[in-house]
């Protein structure tokens, strides 16, 4: 079977490599991948965002099964396009991707469904936005807030901002940081504080497999500090979430979810990832201020009680697709054919597979440009992948790398590779993934060495 990737960072040289170790998989492109995909499939350069030509194109190269990495494509509708033509295809329709397209949709939406989260409001616009905050909706002057842009941003559209001052100019300069359609509709939230986890699932519109929870390490610096990336690093490790934990998020957010796609006609086939945040103060007293400031004075807002659920897993956003650099560490570790997989998510036969994975740990260090996040240079020479390559457990994805004039492999993005590693503990993973690390360099390499370390149990790191 001839496989179709689309899109060009880690993930997608995950998945490629993935498909890659199927019995079942003939030929792999990659739409429009990177220096790095290069060595497992033929790249194209078509964007995510053609959809007709990447329709076209499955259609001349006979392609029998294609994934798609990243949301701008879903959004757009790319499922629907390819289905429609009786093409296969893996990820959310453009209704399901609605989840993460509007983040109003997706609180409200919540709501219906009674899926724990923050509280919220939401505005129309930036002045609307003000006077809600003013009105006391989440709490005093001093309590945090955040600010969110309804649409797709890049990341760009989150601000955890410490008290209301700082949550007005964010309000301000919303537009102008996420782009004026996404940010055309505000969701104010309470913040909320704790440990993130990112827990994804295979989902065939009624049932679903989990995949090893995982967590993200957003800032740029070490100790959490610094500007938000894309991520700087992910690991996975059993210890993140207990059975009874899971057993809780079952029943308090993914049933909900998947029902409530059934019920809103958008039954949830693809990749369903759950941005979750462990409230690990159980002490309801240790929340008055957002206690006392609720008001209804608001266009529409949710209020959750939050004495009654002090303690749980709330939902802080849906993906309708795979992370980066969460990908990179889950799929070093699933042992199931992933072709196997998708079939069993393209006949809704989920709940007759068996999918294994290599017990133990993995971690993913990501390596950035010189002035990642806010303008990475490119063209700067990599050297030390094959040596990094031949460390044991290591695997190698890149992300932001072309070839220059001269053949020699270079910078070409923000986030340039990901040293992944699996082992039988999280040590382990981290130690070799740091000894990959270790013999790679360009000019003005940038990375975390704390990956897969505790971080503060901290309001959001957005
Ligand atoms: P989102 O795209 O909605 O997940 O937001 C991106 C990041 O912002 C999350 O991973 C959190 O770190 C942070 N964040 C979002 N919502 C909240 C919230 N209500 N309370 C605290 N942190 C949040
Ligand atoms: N690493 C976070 C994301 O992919 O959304």
């Amino acid at each position: 079977m001839n496989i179709l990737v689309i899109g060009s960072g880690g993930r997608e040289h995950a998945l490629c490599w993935a498909f890659a170790q199927s019995k079942r998989v003939g030929k792999i492109f990659c739409a429009p991948g990177n220096a790095g995909i290069a060595e497992v499939a033929e790249c194209i350069p078509i964007k995510p965002e053609e959809i007709e030509r990447l329709a076209g194109l499955a259609l001349e190269k006979e392609i029998g099964l294609t994934f798609v990495g990243g949301e701008t494509a879903l959004a757009l509708g790319i499922v629907d396009a390819f289905e429609s033509r009786g093409l296969k295809i893996i990820g959310a329709s453009k209704k399901a991707a609605q989840l993460e397209a509007s983040k109003a949709f997706a609180k409200d939406f919540m709501k219906r469904c009674g899926v724990p989260t923050a509280e919220y409001a939401l505005a129309n616009s930036s002045a609307r936005a003000v006077s809600i905050l003013e009105s006391g909706v989440f709490g005093g002057p001093g309590a945090p807030v955040v600010v969110k842009a309804d649409g797709l941003a890049a990341g760009k559209g989150v601000v955890v901002a410490a008290d209301r001052a700082e949550a007005v100019a964010a309000i301000k300069d919303l537009g102008s940081v996420a782009g004026s359609e996404a940010a055309s509709k505000i969701v104010l939230e309470e913040c909320l504080t704790g440990r993130e986890v990112s827990l994804l699932m295979f989902a065939d519109g009624e049932d679903f497999v989990l995949m090893t929870p995982t967590r993200d390490h957003k800032r740029i610096g070490e100790g959490d500090t610094g500007p938000n990336t894309g991520g700087m690093g992910t690991f996975t490790d059993s210890s993140l979430l207990s059975e009874d934990q899971l057993a809780e998020i079952t029943e308090t957010i993914i049933r909900p979810t998947l029902r409530g796609c059934i019920a809103e006609g958008f039954p949830f086939r693809g990749i369903l990832f759950l941005g979750l945040m462990m409230e690990d103060n159980s002490d309801p007293m240790q929340k008055p201020a957002r206690q006392q400031g609720l008001s209804t004075n608001v266009d529409h807002h949710a209020l959750t009680d939050v004495r009654a659920s002090a303690g749980r897993s709330k939902l802080l956003e849906y993906n309708v697709r795979f992370g980066d650099p969460e990908t990179q560490s889950i799929l070093v570790r699933l042992e199931t054919d992933l072709v196997e997989i998708c079939e069993a998510m393209l006949e809704g036969k989920l709940n007759e597979t068996d999918i294994h994975w290599r017990p133990g740990s993995s971690a993913t260090v990501v390596l950035a440009a010189d002035g990642y996040p806010q303008s990475p240079r490119k063209g700067d020479v990599i050297s030390g992948l094959e040596t990094a390559a031949a460390v044991p457990g290591v695997t190698i994805f890149h992300a932001g790398t072309s070839r220059n004039a001269e053949g020699e492999l270079v910078t070409s993005g923000g986030r340039v590779l990901g040293i992944t590693a699996a082992a039988e503990s999280l040590d382990g993973a981290l130690r070799q993934a740091y000894k990959g690390v270790d013999v790679i360099s360009w000019n003005g390499m940038q990375y975390r060495r704390d990956i897969g370390r505790p971080i503060p149990s901290t309001a959001g790191s957005a």
